[in-house]
């Protein structure tokens, strides 16, 4: 069982390689759960499929260390994160923000990117540890964003979506820490139900007509491709979509390339 008072302890840097590879180290020198690393800014910062994660400062670079106490599933830890980024971003935006979870784990503003979640496990025994990289543009310039090229759900800042307005780092880093182990004890006291169940309520692309693809939007991509209704995510994670005849089907990797309104 994880302590009810599990507490964040935040270990600051001013530029990292990656917090995810600073957090692996602070894991092998026995820093413990609830462990945040933090960096102004990354010099490698990893985004997921082996992309970069654009990392100036101005942004919030952010590793979390879990150490679930039984052989919980990876996939869930992602599931956990998601939701708390979206809960975080949601409560430092203004309410007319429209903040909400792209599958697999993107948090979207005003129909953009503006949030990555890179989930790592780490360690000799099956789950010993995972690492939660978090990263959200938030007083970020247009030419300071990850490329993404030719993606429909092309990158963003708060900044950019608030008319050039900056906000406080701090305070997002204190939501999303709290955020996370709130429901990272919930969690573990529920199950991964109830947290799919927050995912999938905040995710606005459920009951819509999208596409999958097994390879990204990037130009040429032959890779097969599926289209139907977006039913929702399974326990494992995985997305769940009805083809035209309502035969559905779990997806485990791909890209939701589009999402019809
Ligand atoms: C994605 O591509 O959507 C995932 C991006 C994850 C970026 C964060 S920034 C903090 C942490 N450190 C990294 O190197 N990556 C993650």
């Amino acid at each position: 069982m994880i302590a009810d008072d599990l507490k964040p302890n935040i270990l600051r840097f001013k530029q990292v390689e990656s917090t995810n590879w600073t957090a692996r180290e602070a894991a092998a020198k026995g820093h413990g759960e609830g462990t945040f690393i933090i960096a102004e800014s990354q010099t490698s910062g990893k985004g997921s499929n082996g992309k970069i994660w654009a990392s100036p400062s101005g942004g919030l670079y952010l590793s979390a260390l879990l150490y679930p106490k039984s052989p919980k599933k990876f996939t869930d830890l992602s599931i956990v994160a998601g939701v708390a980024v979206v809960q975080a971003i949601r409560e430092i935006l203004p309410k007319n923000a429209e903040v909400s979870l792209k599958w697999p784990n993107d948090v979207l503003l005003n129909g953009k990117k503006v949030a990555g979640i890179l989930c790592e496990v780490l360690g000799e025994e099956y789950f010993k540890l995972c690492v939660i990289g978090i990263g959200v543009n938030v007083n970020l310039g247009e030419n300071q964003l990850s490329e993404f090229l030719e993606n429909p759900f092309s990158a963003t800042s708060f900044k950019l979506e608030s008319g050039g307005q900056d906000f406080r780092l701090q305070t997002l880093i204190d939501t999303v820490c709290t955020k996370l182990l709130d429901l990272y004890r919930f969690y573990h006291k529920e199950n991964i139900n109830h947290i799919r169940y927050l995912w999938q309520s905040n995710c606005k692309m459920i009951g819509k007509r999208i596409e999958l693809r097994e390879m990204g939007w990037r130009k040429g991509d032959t890779s097969e491709s599926v289209e139907g209704e977006m039913i929702g995510i399974d326990e494992s994670g995985g997305i769940i979509v009805a083809d035209d005849r309502g035969k559905k089907r779990t997806y485990l990797t791909g890209h939701l390339t589009c999402c019809w309104q």
